[in-house]
């Protein structure tokens, strides 16, 4: 992270109008938001796919607030410096307003969280104006929503005909109007997100969303090679954690069982 320089919701902007990548990782723990902030990522999401990353649930369904709160604390313990988002999960901002902008207001007070994230567009404008104005930066999630599995009838690639793409743009538009600070773009032909990124002012961040948006965001597990058996498209392994763990977790129960682990060393 910039030392001494903290990362706000201005340096979105900043970033975009100087046409600066945006750097976003997911991370859940405090070890993970120690590493990611000293490596000089710019931005925490604190996202609700820890359901599937962390807790092994098949979709973010499941994930409640607590859940989602106890993680983003832990991350703000490791990262204490970083601008942390925090992801608000399933059925916490769509049952009522009331409830969605206190719900909100946990990650700020409860959390240390900088911002949320809301899954939505102009269905959801209304909400982000309400908590902008009380005072909680936002930031807006459209094209491939995992809150919205069920009802999509599983992962689908938003945006691919005219009247989709036009569509995604007017959600876009709304997203800005009602004052969110930045706009995740999630699984969009890259095309498309990049006529978002044209048409909007704010800074729109991919994740299957192509070069041309003004930065990516990628989970952490699929960057380290961390998961059990999906590997996403959109995402890059820069390293292979699973196959690292298996050696360690191999050679520990190979020594302990050959009476080779512990020695005169590791004792007392
Ligand atoms: O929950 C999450 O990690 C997210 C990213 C995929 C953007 O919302």
């Amino acid at each position: 992270m910039n030392k001494g320089k903290k990362f706000t919701v201005s340096s979105f902007r900043k970033k975009k109008q100087n046409r600066e990548k945006i750097v976003m990782l997911t991370a859940y723990d405090a070890a993970i938001g120690a590493l990611a902030e000293k490596c000089g990522v710019d931005a925490l999401l604190v996202g609700d796919s820890l359901g599937n990353t962390i807790l092994g649930y098949s979709n973010t369904i499941p994930v409640t607030m607590d859940q989602m709160l106890h993680h983003a604390a832990a991350v703000r313990r490791g990262a204490p410096d970083a601008f942390i988002i925090g992801d608000m999960p399933f059925m916490s901002y769509r049952a009522n307003p009331d409830d969605a902008l206190m719900n909100a207001a946990r990650f700020l007070r409860e959390a240390g969280a900088d911002a949320v994230k809301l899954e939505g567009g102009e269905d959801i404008a209304h909400l982000v104006s309400r908590m902008v104005l009380a005072g909680i930066p936002v930031m807006g999630h459209i094209g491939l929503m995992p809150q919205q599995v069920l009802t999509s009838g599983g992962y689908k690639i938003a945006g691919r005909t005219d009247d989709d793409a036009e569509r995604l743009i007017r959600e876009a538009r709304a997203l800005e109007a009602a004052g969110v600070f930045a706009i995740v773009l999630e699984g969009i032909p890259a095309a498309v997100s990049k006529k978002i990124t044209e048409n909007t002012g704010v800074a729109t961040i991919g994740i299957g969303g192509g070069i041309h948006c003004d930065g990516q965001v990628q989970v952490v597990n699929d960057i380290l090679g961390l998961f059990t058996s999906f590997v996403p498209k959109h995402a890059k392994q820069y390293a292979n954690l699973n196959a690292e763990i298996e050696k360690a977790f191999t050679g520990y129960v190979s020594e302990v069982r050959s009476e080779t682990f512990p020695t005169e060393e590791n004792s007392f």
